[in-house]
């Protein structure tokens, strides 16, 4: 296994439709432990194989925070979202593409989500709490939507003003 890196925001691959998975090949499962293994070690509890500059339809999470709790690791292809709660429920959100900047978004409560398991099986879930908040932000990641397109256009361009700072320090160090 290996960290992979991890886009920062803005760049364009974070704005694009990424690929439907056709076949899981050894090249996709190494692809699923290295990015869980780069999300443990953010630390995070998504991400998205665009982040890591990969245009497939593919994400990870584990958003189990119990203090001594098994973890949980999840990998999904091809998620999509096949019923929502008329209920919405508010979570203040980050993204490990965008470092350290926070903000409130409402979505739907409760979600159930179809994918493929990398046994090339059709799972069906529902999710709810944090879960629920953090498989819809992953997925919106496949269709190249960030967490602060939910913003108002002035709050969106002040933190991507903030990652282009952060972006030039990064290249001068
Ligand atoms: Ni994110």
């Amino acid at each position: 296994m290996a960290l992979r890196n991890i886009l920062i925001h803005p760049d364009p691959r974070l704005k694009k439709v990424a690929d439907p998975v056709v076949s899981v090949d050894d090249d996709l499962r190494r692809l699923a432990d290295d990015m869980l293994e780069t999300m443990y070690d953010a630390p995070g509890i998504g991400l998205a194989a665009p982040q890591v500059a990969v245009m497939t339809r593919m994400l990870v999470m584990d958003c189990e925070k119990d203090e001594g709790a098994a973890p949980r690791p999840m990998v999904l292809l091809n998620p999509s979202v096949v019923w929502t709660s008329e209920e919405r429920s508010v979570y203040d959100e980050g993204c490990l593409s965008i470092p350290e900047q926070y903000a409130e978004v409402e979505r739907p409560a409760e979600v159930e989500v179809q994918w493929m398991s990398l046994d090339g099986k059709t799972m069906r879930e529902k999710f709810d709490g944090l879960w629920a908040t953090c498989v819809q932000h992953e997925i919106d990641h496949l269709d190249g939507k960030l967490f602060i397109d939910y913003l108002k256009p002035l709050k969106r361009q002040m933190i991507t003003r903030k990652m282009q700072k952060l972006k030039r320090e990064m290249a001068r160090s």
